[in-house]
């Protein structure tokens, strides 16, 4: 720490903290006022720029964020009832995400903060994640955290607001990940993840092929493998063909909810696998908690709250809104950063 701008030259002050987000297709920024909680939460998601391509084009993603940072804040403060001169604070994701998406809300923070003499912390997007179930509710300490993104799937002994460890992780994709890449073999669109959920539905979560587990003694994580199945399944029946990879049956419902609904089921299984295995290790864990935006998946909430109950655990999960990537959770663990002192300086930087 230093006395540059950006750091608090006396003491520092705990008001409104401006929380920015960019570390993927997102734009969002948001204001959590110390007394009166969150005051707004605001955010444009890129989803529909990057659809036709399947996936996030970085490129476009970080010239998109150059366009809408600007009137992205400007709103959150509006709807907070606030001018930059009534926030102490700005809180910005620093890490991990791409690059050129991360610099461009990092670089906006730290301007924000030289030209108007604000604090300034720097956020871990997955610290984001982990407490974004203690926005709305007051989960016990110590908790187990199951993050399930696009980008990520973890679990984590969560001690307090500022401690946590990584239990597990995974080894190649990430949950959300499989999702998306099983949705593009059978041109479902992107993301998948909500296509996937709906498709299932409709054949009630049966398990049609019974995608392989992986059962071993590890609170790791590996999706790739289970993609690869679905890949060879669908070969299989004849419906994609691998030299010029096309699926051949767009018309086939059936068949893509039956491969829908059996990956989700296996997708479940192996939550539960791993959170049965973390709660052995970790008896003393209060709650449990599950996040990020595959817990945006209502069959999977209710899966895991049923576990959970076995287990005379309560969980938490956020409200849809902050599952998926918001800049609340960046406001949120921003504040309980400047409640310890862990203020940055216009140093600050990526990664
Ligand atoms: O947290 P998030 O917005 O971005 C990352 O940090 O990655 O999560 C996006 C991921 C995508 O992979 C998407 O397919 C998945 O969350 N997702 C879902 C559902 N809604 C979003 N996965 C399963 N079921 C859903 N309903
Ligand atoms: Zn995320």
């Amino acid at each position: 720490m230093s006395n540059a701008p950006g750091t608090p030259a006396v003491a520092p002050m705990l008001g409104p903290v401006l929380g920015i987000e960019t570390s993927c297709d997102e734009t969002a920024a948001a204001v959590y006022d110390p007394l009166r909680g969150l005051l707004s939460n605001r955010l444009y998601s890129q989803t529909e720029l990057h659809r036709s391509y399947g996936g996030v084009v970085p490129e476009i993603a970080s010239r998109s964020h150059i366009e809408k940072i600007e009137i992205i804040v400007s709103q959150a403060l509006s709807d907070a009832g606030m001018t930059l001169a009534d926030i102490t604070t700005i809180g910005v994701t620093t890490t991990p995400g791409l690059p050129g998406s991360l610099l461009v809300g990092c670089c906006f923070a730290k301007g924000l903060a030289y030209g108007a003499q604000k604090q300034l912390i720097g956020v871990n997007h997955l610290s984001g994640h982990i407490y974004s179930a203690c926005i709305e509710q007051n989960v016990p300490f110590p908790f187990l955290c199951l993050t399930a993104s696009g980008g990520h799937t973890s679990l984590y002994y969560v001690r307090d607001y500022t401690t946590f460890t990584l239990l597990g992780t995974t080894l190649d994709d990430a949950s959300g990940e499989a999702f998306d890449k099983v949705a593009k073999l059978m041109n479902l669109g992107y993301p998948g993840g909500p296509r996937i959920e709906t498709l299932a539905e409709q054949v009630n979560f049966q398990d049609f092929f019974h995608y392989p587990r992986l059962k071993k003694k590890t609170l790791s994580f590996s999706f790739s493998g289970l993609k690869t199945a679905v890949l060879y399944n669908l070969v299989e029946q004849g419906a994609y063909d691998l030299p010029t990879k096309t699926f051949l049956e767009p018309e086939n419902i059936s068949l893509q909810q039956k491969v829908a609904s059996s990956l989700l089921v296996c997708v479940k299984d192996i939550f539960i696998d791993r959170l049965s295995q973390a709660l052995e290790q970790h008896p003393d864990a209060q709650a449990i908690t599950f996040v990020g935006g595959v817990a945006c998946n209502k069959y999977l909430r209710r899966e895991i709250s049923a576990w959970a109950q076995k287990k005379q655990r309560p969980l938490f999960f956020p409200s849809p809104c902050y599952c998926t990537d918001n800049a609340a959770m960046i406001a949120f663990v921003a504040h309980k950063k400047a409640v310890q002192g862990l203020f940055d300086d216009l140093s600050l930087d990526i990664f």
